[in-house]
Formats: structure tokens, sequence, C-alpha cells
């Protein structure tokens, strides 16, 4: 497990500076004007930072950017991070700056100088972020030391940082437990222990429930229970409840595809990549995050989750091309293509939960398509949506966080393409538009009253590259927009 570091809010101490170790980090605006904590670390180190800034390296940074000046003389600190950003509050900007922070200052202690900077919680919050490090299976002390260290603002002003420490916790707790989840492989999450840490939010006051083979037998989730059959591991179904909200309020539901391996059942996968595919329970992952952020910060909302834990593999009891299940919703399902598992799980879960919650609501997050991704590419997830003021409601809140989100067509036109010669439909519609017929799938199991969204995050769940606020692997996309969509529309 990652924890994340909590930041700590201290008022300014200036004759402390000298003898503080570790790194320590100041805020120059692009007019160089240096604020009173700056102008004492530029006296200790003689006249060293109005230098900097004076120069052409500082008038090439962009807002939030960072020049480290090392080995400062005068200072006991092993380096003095300046990085430019401007007092006024420009969100994105605090982030990358708090990014700056984050992964330069991995395993030391950080002293930020923060005097009255506006938006020391996103700094702080890119900060904490930023310095996640996915090392539980790295045996060596190197990786080992690299923990993060302690994370301490100094600040003017203590009452405007109350409580700030908690919220930013809150958030980056959330993230971590996603990107955790996704990042880790298969052999150790399994469906089973997938299962144990959800069941862990109990004690944050998630109401957790796990469902097995059994009783997904008797609820009828035949399709979700298709795809598992080549596993040796079990089908699990777990429903987390969060009832922050007023009593009697119908809650969002958030749904989650958790196929915790994908080989591609009997349609098996190429071999190349193959090993991506430990992340294609991100769509369960991410909704559980955002549930251990909802509970931390104890939500006035009513938002239950649900998602389906499979693993998709070949076996001689493997699901097979051709073969027709039917749905808990009663619909019969012709499965060409084993490897279309994520929509035979989502389905059911789906249909389940409207039944059981006739949710106001109904969010599905999905690594749903490889077509996603040559459309998309890793910069934005695929959002489908039936209810226009829902769908605006979370692209607002995506663009809010910096999390990439566009929107995709649905219409009659594609649905046709999910015709079958012996069943009510096919679980694929062809190669064109695939990530459209895999929606106009998951829509035949929205009921018409249910606004719903479905967001294809298989490209943005998990990249190769370093982006601003995470190392390359798994990014917590979605953790941030959710819950402030959950916030602005769903918070009393
Ligand atoms: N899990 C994959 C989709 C995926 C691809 C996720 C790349 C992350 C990165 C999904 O189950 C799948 O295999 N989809 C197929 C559907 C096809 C058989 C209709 C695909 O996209 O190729
Ligand atoms: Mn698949
Ligand atoms: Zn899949």
């Amino acid at each position: 497990m990652t924890t994340p570091i909590t930041p700590v809010f201290v008022e300014t101490d200036l004759d402390s500076l000298a003898t503080n170790e570790g790194r320590v980090v100041v805020f120059v605006p692009e007019d160089g004007r240096l604020t009173i904590p700056v102008r004492r670390v530029n006296r200790l180190m003689k006249g060293a930072v109005a230098r900097f800034v004076a120069s052409d390296a500082f008038a090439r940074l962009k807002p939030g950017e960072a020049c480290d000046l090392a080995w400062p003389v005068g200072m006991m600190a092993e380096a003095v991070q300046v990085v430019r950003l401007e007092r006024r509050f420009d969100m994105e900007a605090c982030r990358k700056a708090g990014a700056a922070i984050g992964a330069a200052g991995a395993g030391k202690p950080v002293l930020v100088l923060a005097g009255n900077q506006r938006g020391v919680d996103d700094i702080a919050l890119g900060a904490t972020l930023r310095a996640y490090d996915f090392t539980d299976h790295k045996t060596d002390s190197e990786n080992a030391a690299k923990k993060p260290g302690q994370l301490t603002f100094a600040v003017t002003r203590m009452d405007e940082v109350e409580g700030m420490d908690k919220a930013v916790s809150a958030l980056a707790e959330g993230v971590f437990f996603t990107r955790d989840l996704i990042n880790e492989p298969s052999n150790v999450l399994t469906t089973t222990e997938f299962a144990a840490r959800l069941e862990a939010l109990a004690k944050l006051g998630v109401k957790v429930k796990t469902l097995d083979e059994p009783e997904l037998e008797k609820l009828g989730m035949r399709t979700l229970l298709s795809v598992g059959h080549g596993s040796r591991s079990p089908s699990k179904v777990v429903i987390m409840e969060w009832m922050g909200g007023e009593k009697g309020v119908a809650p969002l539901a958030l749904v989650g595809k958790g196929v915790v391996f994908d080989a591609g059942g009997i349609s098996l996968k190429p071999a190349g990549g193959m090993e991506d595919m430990t992340m294609d329970m991100g769509g369960a992952g991410t909704v559980a995050g955002v549930m251990k952020t909802l509970a931390l910060r104890a939500a006035k909302a009513n938002v239950v989750a649900i998602v389906g834990l499979v693993e998709n593999m070949p076996d001689g009891q493997a699901t097979r091309p051709g073969d027709v299940v039917r749905s808990m919703k009663g619909d019969s399902v012709e499965v060409i293509n084993t490897d279309a598992e994520g929509r035979l799980v989502l389905c059911d879960v789906m249909w389940h939960v409207q039944e059981a919650y006739k949710p106001a609501g109904m969010i599905d997050l999905a690594t749903l398509t490889g077509a996603i991704v040559i459309g998309l590419g890793h910069e934005n997830a695929g959002v489908f949506s039936n209810d226009n003021a829902l769908c605006n409601g979370f692209l607002k809140a995506a663009e809010n966080e910096g999390e990439g989100a566009w929107r995709m067509p649905l219409g009659a036109a594609y649905d046709k393409k999910l015709k079958s010669r012996i069943a009510d439909m096919k679980n694929v519609g062809g190669r064109d538009a695939g990530a459209i017929t895999a929606a106009q799938f998951l829509q035949r199991f929205v009921k018409d009253d249910t606004p719903w969204i479905h967001l294809d995050i298989a490209g943005v769940a998990l990249v190769k590259t370093n982006t601003t606020l995470a190392p390359k692997g798994a990014t917590g996309w979605g953790v941030l927009a959710l819950n402030r969509l959950v916030a602005n529309r769903f918070e009393g």
C-alpha cells in the first residue's frame, strides 16, 4: 500500500531557515519580486536567488516550473528550489508547481516557504500526488529509502490553511488507492484480494457487501459469470454504500469493470502487450478510489458503487465464441468474441444496481475498448451519455480537475450493428466505431429514465510516460473529477 504524505502547515519561522536541512522551496512571480521569506533566503545565499531570478534561466520557466539551486551557501539545505508562480490563484499552475516540488522531493524533508501564496491546497495536492511511487515489489534499499519524506508548508496565516491537511489527504488517499489497485499485478490482485481490499473500506464507514458465485447465480448474472468460467479465481460482485446525504434521497450509482486480468479468453489476445491487461480492473479501481475519498471527507451525498470482479482466461471450462448466455435483465447475448468481456460484466452489475437502488444517475467506468485508445489516445477518456445535464456536469468537473474527457456520440444506426442471427444481440459490432458499439451494448441495459454516463478509460487509466501529477503507470484518472461532480451536483 502506498501512503501519501500528509502536508503539515506551520507558521513561518525565518530564523530557523539557515539551519533547515533537506530541501527548501520558494515561489517567485514573473516580475521577479521577492516576498519577505524569499528575501531572507536570498540574503543567506548572498544574493544568489536574485541573480537566478534576473537570469535567462528564470525567464524561460513557465508558470509552475522550477529550478534547483543546489548546495546553497549560507544554508544547511541541500537545495533551494525556485518555482515560478504568480501570487494570484491559477489552479493548473499551482498543481504543476506542487508537482515540481513532489517530483524533486521524494524521500527528503521539504520545507515550502508559502507565505501568503494563494492556492496552497492545490500546491500541496500536486506535491502529494506527484510524489507517488509504487515500490511494493521492489526489494532494494535504495527504493525503500525513497519513501516520501515530510512536506511542510510555512505560511503567514494559519487560519487560512485550517483543515487543508485533511482535505488534501482525503483526495490523495483516494487517488493512491486507485493507483495501487491498477498497478498491482494480477497474481497479487486476484478477485478475492480485490474484494478484501474493498471490504477494508468498512473501517471508514462505507457499507461493503460481497456477493459470491452462488448469490450471483441466484440473481441471474449469467453474462458476468460467463466471463469468469475459465478462471481459478471466483467471480465476485462488491457493493459499496456511502450514504452521507439525506435519508431517502436516491443515490448516484458508480459502476466499475473489474477484470483483474484480461487474457481475452478463448479469443486469446496476442502476446505483445498482454501484460498490460493487469490494469483491466481500472474502472473498478477508480470507483473504489472515489468511495475512499468520499468517506474520508465525509461527503454529504448518497453514492452507491458496484464492481464486477472477474478474470478472463482461456480454459476447458471457458465460454466459447458462439455461446449464448442470458443476462440478468433477461436478454440473450451471443458471445462472438470472448475478448469483448467488459460489457458482459457491466451489463449485469448495471442492471442490478438500477433494480436494487433506483439511482438518480449512473456512471460506469471501464477500460472497455482498444478503439477508444485509437480514437482519443491517452489524453482523453471517451464520454458517452443519454443525459446532457449530467454529462455536461461531468465534463465541467473533469475540465476543472485537468482530467481529459471528450464526449462521443450514440445513435440507433450504431446500435443496429449488434443484431444477432440467433440471440437478442451479439457482444461485438465489428471493427469500425468499436468504442461506440460497445457503449451501445451498455445502453441496452440502462433504464430509460436513468441519466447515465459511460466512461471508456482504456487510454487514460495507465500511461507509459510521466504525466503532470503522476509518474508512469496508473494515473488515478477520474477520482478527482468524480469527487468534484459529487460535490457539485449530489451534495446538499
Ligand atoms: N480490456 C480490453 C480493452 C483495452 C484495450 C483496455 C487496451 C486497455 C487497453 C477489452 O476487454 C477488449 O479486449 N476489447 C476488445 C473488444 C473487441 C474484441 C471487440 C478490443 O478493444 O480489441
Ligand atoms: Mn477483452
Ligand atoms: Zn477487457
